[in-house]
């Protein structure tokens, strides 16, 4: 069994000190987190993109701190290795401190050993009350999809010059807060670079191209469950959904043909128990 990660090794994982990239997945479910704990990453992210990805909704915005809790407890029963993230969903941060960390409070108790909001510098005063809470806590910041009326759609963030300025600053405020690393959404390779040196905690890149001290992708995005789309800065390294059919189909076949079950996929009365039944002739075997 492999070491459990912790929030101060992955907060020591800084690339330019020669650290090895961070690896960071979601799940969402047990089976995932299985999956991602025996693949040896280093953090698994119960994201709030189990709204799209596995509730069926167009957006992240529908999804309570109850359904995030209810995941995350999931995710902590496989026990895994990987350090436990949970997203904490749009209006669970916005009201007031009070709430943020009574929110954040359920998602530890579900099993979380971290949570993460989305934001910049107007988050520092949640992200200190967490802290001050014990909870360590991951940002977020560039394309945040939990503002994704407020930006027009899901849109790359940071391509002009005050816009990119802005994340440094964003990003440096949120590790002054105390966040122990910060996910980079959605913003130019070059932007991304610039963050990535301003600030001591690691960043944890998606659509942020190479620069970041880590990566993060959705499961589904990874294993090709979700193939509905493919957005550029995703890369599958598997096929799940199309073999998934096939299975299905072949399943499907097989009943309607009556090749399945066949005998060695059914239970036997033993040979007596048969004939005491007057079964003669039957195919009895041992169960
Ligand atoms: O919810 C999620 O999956 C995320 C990642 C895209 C970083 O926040």
């Amino acid at each position: 069994m492999s070491a459990r990660t912790t929030v101060p090794s992955v907060q020591a994982r800084k690339a330019r000190r020669g650290a090895q990239p961070l690896v960071m997945v979601t799940a969402y479910d047990a089976p995932g987190a299985r999956m991602a704990d025996e693949a040896g990453v280093d953090m698994i992210l119960v994201g709030d993109s189990l709204a799209m990805v596995v509730l069926g909704y167009d957006d992240t915005l529908s999804v309570t701190t109850e359904d995030m809790a209810h995941h995350t407890a999931a995710v902590a029963r496989a026990r895994p290795a990987p350090l436990i993230v949970a997203d904490l969903p749009w209006m669970s941060y916005h009201v007031s401190t009070e709430d943020t960390v009574r929110n954040a409070a359920t998602l530890v108790r579900a099993g979380a050993q971290a949570v993460k909001l989305e934001g910049g510098r107007k988050r520092v005063p949640m992200i200190e009350a967490l802290v001050d809470a014990e909870i360590p806590v991951m940002g977020h910041v560039g394309l945040t999809p939990q503002s994704v009326n407020a930006m027009g759609g899901f849109k790359v963030q940071g391509r002009e010059h005050a816009a990119a300025l802005a994340l440094v600053d964003d990003a440096k405020a949120l590790a002054h807060a105390g966040c122990f690393a910060v996910v980079l959404e959605g913003m130019p390779d070059e932007v991304a670079r610039m963050v990535t040196d301003a600030v001591d905690v690691p960043t944890i890149g998606i659509g942020a191209g190479s620069a970041c001290d880590g990566q993060v992708l959705v499961l589904h995005d990874v294993l090709g469950i979700e193939d509905r789309i493919t957005p550029k800065f995703v890369r599958r390294y598997a096929s799940l959904k199309s073999d998934a059919v096939e299975a299905l189909q072949a399943y499907a076949a097989d009943v309607r043909a009556g090749r399945f079950p066949g005998p060695d996929e059914s239970y036997h009365l033993s040979a007596e128990a048969s004939e005491a039944l007057g079964l003669y002739g039957s195919t009895a075997h041992t169960a």
